[in-house]
Formats: C-alpha cells, sequence, structure tokens
C-alpha cells in the first residue's frame, strides 16, 4: 500500500564508470567554476588517489585551488574552520571531495561556513535551515558504504562540548558524484566488508522502516541485490574492477534510499556503540543487522519478507511460503554475516569487536537518544534496546 503523502529527492549527477573521474574537468565545466578545492585524507593519498584526481586535471583549464589532505576520521569544527581559511585564502570556487564519510562530511560543513560566511555552525543545526544554495560540491566516495556522495546530510563533531552537530538540508546533496572503480580498489578486505554491510544496512532499514516509499524501495531492492551477488567477490577479489563498481552503485543506491526514508534501530545500535566504543560503523551494522531485522517482525513480518526477493532471488522466494520468508530473509543476512567472518574476520559479535560487557548498559541508555529510533517499525525502550546488544554480545 502506497504512504498517503510522501516526499522523495535526488537531484546527484551519477557519473559512473571506469575512468569517470577523467570527466571532473568537463563535470566542473558545467556547473561554471573554475578553482576547486580537494578535501580528502592520508589513507587516500598513500593509496595514490589524489593523484589519480590530479591527474584528471592537470590538462584540463581548471586550476586546483587547494588540497586539505589530512581530514581527521571524525569531522570537526576546529577543522572546518581551518578548511574554511584555507579555501577563502586561495580564492577557490568549489569543492572536490575524494574519500568515505569524514571528508564528505568535512567539506559539507566548509561549504556552510563559506556560503553563509559564517565559521558558527551552530546557527544551521538541524532540519532545512540553510536557506542559501551551497557551493559546488563533486563527491568521490572510495569506500562503497557510507552513500554520503547522495545525502543531504552532514554530522560535524563539537569537539570543545563534545556533541555532533547534525545538518541536514537538500543545499547539502552535492551536484556530482563520481564511481569510479579505481577508487576502491585498493580498499582492504575487511573494510571492504564492513563498508558494504553499511550499504546493506542503509538499504534493509530503509524498506523496512516507518518512512518507506516506493522510490526509496526500488533503490533499496536494487542495492541489496547487488551487494548481495558482489560483496563476497569484492572481499576475496579485491582488484575485480567490475565488481568493485557494482558494489560502489548499490552503495550510492542504498544512500538515496536512507536519505529520503532514513534508516531505524539498527543504525541506533551502532551509533551508540561507536560513540561509546569505538567500533567502526560498518562493523556494528554487520553485527546488529540480523537482530534488527528479528526484532521488527512482529510490525513488519510483510515487508522483510519481500526482502528475501532481492537476498535470496527469485527461485528461493518462489519456493518459500509466504509466511516464512521473513525468517528465511534474515538467514541469509546471517550466513552471509558467517561468510565475511570466515573471509576476512570480519566481527560477528560484540564481543569480537572488543565491547567490555560491563558497557551495555551505558550503550543502552545512548540508543534512546539517538533520532534513527523514530522510524522503527517496533517502538524501542532501554530494556529493549539492552536486551538486543545482549543477543548480539557473544
Ligand atoms: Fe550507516
Amino acid at each position: 500500500m502506497l504512504p498517503s503523502y510522501y516526499e522523495f529527492i535526488n537531484p546527484v549527477k551519477i557519473v559512473s564508470g571506469n575512468k569517470a573521474v577523467d570527466n571532473i574537468p568537463y563535470e566542473l565545466n558545467q556547473l561554471g567554476v573554475k578553482r576547486p578545492m580537494i578535501v580528502t585524507d592520508q589513507g587516500v593519498v598513500m593509496a595514490g588517489l589524489l593523484k589519480v584526481v590530479e591527474n584528471a586535471i592537470a590538462d584540463s583549464e581548471l586550476a586546483i585551488g587547494a588540497v586539505y589532505d589530512t581530514t581527521p576520521p571524525d569531522s570537526s569544527l576546529e577543522v572546518v574552520k581551518e578548511i574554511a581559511g584555507i579555501y577563502r585564502s586561495n580564492r577557490c570556487d568549489s569543492f572536490i571531495a575524494i574519500g568515505g564519510g569524514s571528508s564528505m562530511d568535512t567539506a559539507k560543513g566548509v561549504n556552510i561556513a563559506i556560503t553563509e560566511n559564517s565559521d558558527d555552525l551552530s546557527r544551521f543545526i538541524g532540519a532545512e535551515m540553510l536557506k542559501n544554495r551551497l557551493q559546488p560540491f563533486v563527491a568521490i566516495p572510495t569506500t562503497a558504504g557510507t552513500g554520503s556522495e547522495v545525502t543531504s546530510v552532514a554530522v560535524i563533531s563539537d569537539t570543545e562540548n563534545n556533541v555532533k552537530m547534525p545538518f541536514t538540508s537538500h543545499y547539502l546533496l552535492p551536484n556530482v558524484a563520481i564511481l569510479d572503480p579505481r577508487m576502491t580498489l585498493t580498499l582492504p578486505p575487511k573494510l571492504t566488508a564492513a563498508t558494504a554491510m553499511d550499504a546493506m544496512t542503509h538499504a534493509i532499514e530503509s524498506f523496512i522502516n516507518l518512512q518507506k516509499n516506493p522510490m526509496s524501495d526500488a533503490y533499496a531492492t536494487a542495492a541489496i541485490k547487488i551487494i548481495r551477488e558482489n560483496v563476497v567477490n569484492a572481499v576475496k577479489n579485491g582488484k575485480d574492477a567490475d565488481t568493485r563498481l557494482a558494489l560502489a552503485n548499490a552503495a550510492t543506491m542504498a544512500g538515496i534510499a536512507f536519505s529520503n526514508s532514513m534508516v531505524g534501530l539498527v543504525h541506533s545500535l551502532g551509533h551508540a556503540t561507536g560513540g561509546i566504543c569505538h567500533v567502526p560503523h560498518g562493523i556494528a551494522m554487520s553485527i546488529f543487522l540480523p537482530f534488527g531485522m528479528e526484532y521488527n517482525l512482529e510490525k513488519a513480518r510483510g515487508v522483510i519478507g519481500e526482502l528475501l526477493l532481492p537476498l535470496g532471488g527469485s527461485e528461493l522466494f518462489a519456493c518459500t511460503p509466504k509466511t516464512s520468508r521473513a525468517e528465511a530473509a534474515i538467514k541469509i543476512v546471517r550466513k552471509l554475516q558467517t561468510d565475511l567472518y570466515s573471509f576476512c574476520g570480519l566481527p560477528m559479535t560484540l564481543k569480537d569487536a572488543g565491547v567490555p560487557r560491563n558497557k551495555l548498559e551505558q550503550i543502552a541508555q545512548a540508543v534512546m537518544d539517538d533520532g534513527a529510533l523514530t522510524f522503527n517499525p517496533e517502538a524501542v525502550n532501554q530494556a529493549d534496546a539492552l536486551r538486543v546488544l545482549k543477543m548480539a554480545y557473544e
């Protein structure tokens, strides 16, 4: 049944293919800019990926206005201020963000500071607080996971006050997302698995949560099928460009899905576990995903059952009775977990991920403050969260 009302937006131009990065000069020309600032991190530099982008620009009429290549894993207000100063003094006119979530979020934060000509980002915290179109922004993901290249969200840490500042605005959607298999070929197996499971969780949560709609469903189911078909091969044969490009596309599709339909309990658990015990986001997603699906079985049995089609294929879907499809879908996610554990050691339990048991109460408490719970089909209280955490522990 269709929702009585919904909105869906994705104005991001997707440029996908082998050597797609070489199209940057054309894309920036189209956007009418000439001095992009590159925002990236040392991991990208060490993997030789910054060079790929610099080479793409070298023979063009563009000039790289500045390069900031030391973005930390957690974006912060201080870093945003520092980069904004460099952007202004070098008279840059646009952004190229290369990396995972942090480089993208940081560059988005800088874009707010530049456009609004203010380093006080606190005025823009929350939903749709931006009133002006931002500077042109090209996103080049180097992990197939976060989906930041197509989301309207940025999270910047205020380290002084120890809080995360969330910004949501359609102006934060990049103009162009470039998916080039060269940018993920060197991603190590475990990181490949973890980021793919983050994308899988974006797709599955957006499909089962309360804000789902037919547009996001289409992106979510397409993403799930591609991830299911490619993730193990990407872990085993990292240099397979076709597989890498497939996963990059799936992560972007999952990003489009959850940017519109939001996520749920699995992300709430992951945010809290990451905040308190520093478990990497993708690993937390992989651990919690089947438990999150199980938790929602009663309220969302039908839609979870529908996931058997993209997860298990048409034959399995057709020969599984409707009443058993939800459990069968969860079983496939658990099998995927086991496979990824055996191929690259992706942790399957909180204990494996280094979470001390005595932190579970504190994590459960933090879950209750997470906004993603709003869209979860089943209501969640602190005791429920603790119960799921205990099940995921070992
Ligand atoms: Fe995520």
